[in-house]
Parts: structure tokens; C-alpha cells; sequence
């Protein structure tokens, strides 16, 4: 090649879900041991009926072919504004930022934070598109070590994390890998850190909807919201990838004070101009017509969520769920050190047709550990996932 590339971007890591997804050979294996993927987070059902009718009839319109304004549709920011303060809070559509996705919003709010030779506090295991991003910008990651008890970050080490180069804090809850739900408490007191040391909170919400209380009201994750001045310190992040099932539209947020979302104004403005027109009307709609749809999916992702701790509650499995929430489990393998979570992950999927992510792609010191998302997996598939995980560690063990 003739011509140099940006060495930060060169030296992040590959696409995760990509590489994983190279190991599998499907036609190795015989409808006795159907591919089981719990690789990628993806809802495994359509999105609501009543959407795909709206996305119909907005094809008639004009303007679903023109731009939109910088910070998206009008319709949408109020909607989703109203959907954040369902029980009380002062947000209003003009604190709300359209993007394509939580990964672009993300994107946007560390570049309107932050620059090269900061820092940005990231509890371990991390969301490795957070990683890949900061370091391409140059932004260092101050890691908060995994607690593997609870899957919530210490205080005292967020805290010990943070020094005069530090612009922010990234929380994501539920947690992608662990799982883990954040407490109200708990935000408020990352909250309370955040402002001492006058730096940003920023909450990535993407999986918000899966929490499930055991009953058929929707619980609010917390009430940040309602905090007089929210603005000076929070940072919202969200998706309607998962919640409406629309991860081809491209559709999510940021919410923020007004001047945070003047920079992030800015740069959407030179990335994208707008999140697209048809996948905002997708969101839009969602947001009117899919209560039931929430309700149902999040007591779905509730079902799955016992089975998987049933399947794994037997005392001679040697395999641990150590934490699981919403539409995640964080498995301890039974290799301690001897094997890397590359290679478990890689062998369970060329010998037992099993895909998860190994916990080295959620950063340092995650190799006894690998994820599995449950979105895309029957209940029923569970005791299937835990036989092959016992053969595999029976087989490994015996011929090691
Ligand atoms: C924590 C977290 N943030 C953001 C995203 C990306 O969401 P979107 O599809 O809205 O870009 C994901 C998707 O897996 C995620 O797990």
C-alpha cells in the first residue's frame, strides 16, 4: 500500500462479533447440535406490527427523503422525552439529540467531551465498542476493577480511577457483558462523584427496557431525572435497536444539558446531518404504538433470564454464571488460567457448534470469563447450552 493510515485506528481491536462469527463451521456438525449463538445481542423477533404499517405510508411522504433537522424530528424528541419521565423528571425535547444507533451516540458524546491525552473512567469488563472508540481518538480508559461479587462497580475504585485528566465516567446498566442492574442509589451516587470532581456522568441505557420487577408494570431504572440539576452532570445514552427490534435502522440518542448538546450539535452535523428521516418515523412509532410490545419482550427476556439461571444452578456445574441480567450472563469458565477465553470460546464453537464472546474482548484481566447474550435463544435451548458446556469441560479436562 502506498499511502499511511492513522496508526489509533490501525492498532484498535478487529470487529469482535466478525472474528467470532469466523470460527464457526456449521457444516461440521449434524441437526443433533444445531448452532446455538449466543454471540450478538439481537432481539430474535420482528419489530411491532404497528411500526412496519407507519414506515408504509411515511414512504408517501415527501419529507421522509430530505434531511431533518441536526437533532432529529420534533415528534421524536418530545415522545421520547415524555417516555424518560414517565414518573416525574424535567426533560423536554430540546435535551434530546437523534443519532443512528447508542454506538454513534456514544461516539459523539466522548468527542464532545473529551480529546487526546484525557481520560475516561470505564468500570471492567467493558462494552469493547466503547474501548475501540476512545482509543482511536487517543482518549485513555481508566479502568474501575470487575467486582465479581455483585458485577457493580466499587465507589472507593471509581473514585481512585479519576485524577485531573479525567472528563468523565461511563456507566452502562444493564450491563453489557455482566448483565448487572444499577440501583437508583447507586447512580446517584456515581452522580454525586461525577460532580465533585466536575466531570460528566455518562449513562448508557441501551438495554433500560429489560428490566423486569417480577411484575407487569414497567419499573423505572432510576429517577436522575429528577434531579434539579441533571443537566450539569448526566449524560444519557439510548437505543431503540432492542427494545422495538430495529438494529437495521440505525436509531438512538443522547440526552444532555444544552450545552453539551451544542457540541454534540456540531459534530452530527459533520458526521451524518441527522439520523436518517425513515428510521427516526421507526422510532417515532415505536415509541406511540409499542407498549404492549415492551411489556411482552422484556417479560420474554424475563423467562429467559430464569432459565439460564436455572440451568446453571446445579452445584456440580463446573461452568459459574458469576452475574446475568436483562439480555446478558457472565460465565466463569473451569479453566482458571490454564486455558485463555479465546480459546475456550473458539473450541466450544469449532467442537460444539456453541458461539459466545470470550471475556478478553471486554477487556484486562477477563480470561476466565465468557459472555452470553440470550436474546436470540429459546428458554428451551438452555439445558442444551449447559450439556455441551459439561461435555466440553469433561473432554478438555480429560485430555489436557
Ligand atoms: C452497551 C451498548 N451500547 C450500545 C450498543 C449499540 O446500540 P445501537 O444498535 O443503538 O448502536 C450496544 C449494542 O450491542 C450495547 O450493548
Amino acid at each position: 500500500m502506498s499511502y499511511a493510515l492513522n496508526p489509533s485506528v490501525e492498532v484498535i481491536a478487529t470487529p469482535p462479533i466478525a472474528e467470532a462469527r469466523s470460527w464457526l463451521n456449521p457444516a461440521a456438525f449434524d441437526s443433533d447440535t444445531p448452532l446455538i449463538d449466543l454471540s450478538q445481542a439481537v432481539p430474535s423477533y420482528p419489530p411491532p406490527a404497528e411500526v412496519n404499517a407507519q414506515l408504509k405510508s411515511a414512504l408517501d411522504e415527501t419529507s421522509t427523503a430530505f434531511y431533518t433537522d441536526i437533532c432529529g424530528i420534533t415528534p421524536l424528541r418530545d415522545r421520547l422525552a415524555g417516555h424518560m419521565t414517565r414518573a416525574g423528571g424535567d426533560v423536554v425535547g430540546d435535551d434530546v439529540l437523534i443519532t443512528a444507533g447508542c454506538n454513534q451516540a456514544f461516539c459523539i458524546a466522548m468527542q464532545a467531551l473529551a480529546g487526546r491525552g484525557d481520560n475516561v473512567v470505564v468500570p471492567l469488563p467493558w462494552y469493547f465498542n466503547h474501548r475501540m472508540w476512545l482509543d482511536s481518538l487517543g482518549i485513555e480508559t481508566s479502568p474501575v476493577p470487575f467486582n465479581a461479587g455483585s458485577g457493580v462497580p466499587d465507589l472507593d475504585a471509581i473514585r481512585r480511577a479519576i485524577d485531573d485528566r479525567t472528563r468523565a465516567i461511563v456507566l452502562v446498566t444493564p450491563n453489557n457483558p455482566t448483565g448487572a442492574v444499577y440501583s437508583n442509589e447507586y447512580l446517584h451516587a456515581v452522580n454525586a462523584i461525577a460532580i465533585e470532581a466536575g466531570i460528566a456522568l455518562v449513562v448508557d441505557e441501551t438495554y433500560r427496557d429489560f428490566i423486569h420487577d417480577g411484575s407487569d408494570a414497567e419499573p423505572d431504572p432510576h429517577d436522575l431525572f429528577k434531579l434539579d440539576d441533571w443537566r450539569s452532570s448526566i449524560v444519557q445514552l439510548y437505543s431503540f435497536s432492542k427494545v422495538f427490534s430495529l438494529t437495521g435502522y440505525r436509531v438512538g440518542s443522547i440526552i444532555a444539558g444544552p450545552q453539551m448538546l451544542e457540541s454534540c450539535e456540531k459534530i452530527m452535523d459533520c458526521i451524518a446531518i441527522c439520523a436518517a428521516a425513515i428510521s427516526q418515523q421507526a422510532a417515532l412509532a415505536g415509541l406511540e404504538t409499542g407498549d404492549a410490545f415492551r411489556r411482552d419482550n422484556r417479560k420474554l427476556m424475563a423467562s429467559r433470564l430464569s432459565a439460564i439461571r436455572e440451568a446453571f444452578a446445579p452445584d456440580d456445574l463446573d461452568w459459574e454464571l458469576v452475574t446475568s441480567g436483562a439480555y446478558f450472563g457472565y460465565l466463569k469458565h473451569p479453566f482458571g488460567d490454564a486455558v485463555d477465553s479465546f480459546s475456550v470460546a473458539r473450541r466450544l464453537a469449532q467442537q460444539y457448534n456453541l458461539l459466545t464472546l470470550p471475556g478478553a474482548m471486554f477487556g484486562d484481566g477477563q480470561d476466565e470469563y465468557l459472555r452470553i447474550a440470550f436474546a436470540n435463544v429459546e428458554a428451551d435451548q438452555f439445558p442444551d447450552v449447559v450439556a455441551r458446556l459439561r461435555d466440553a469441560s469433561s473432554n478438555w479436562k480429560n485430555n489436557s
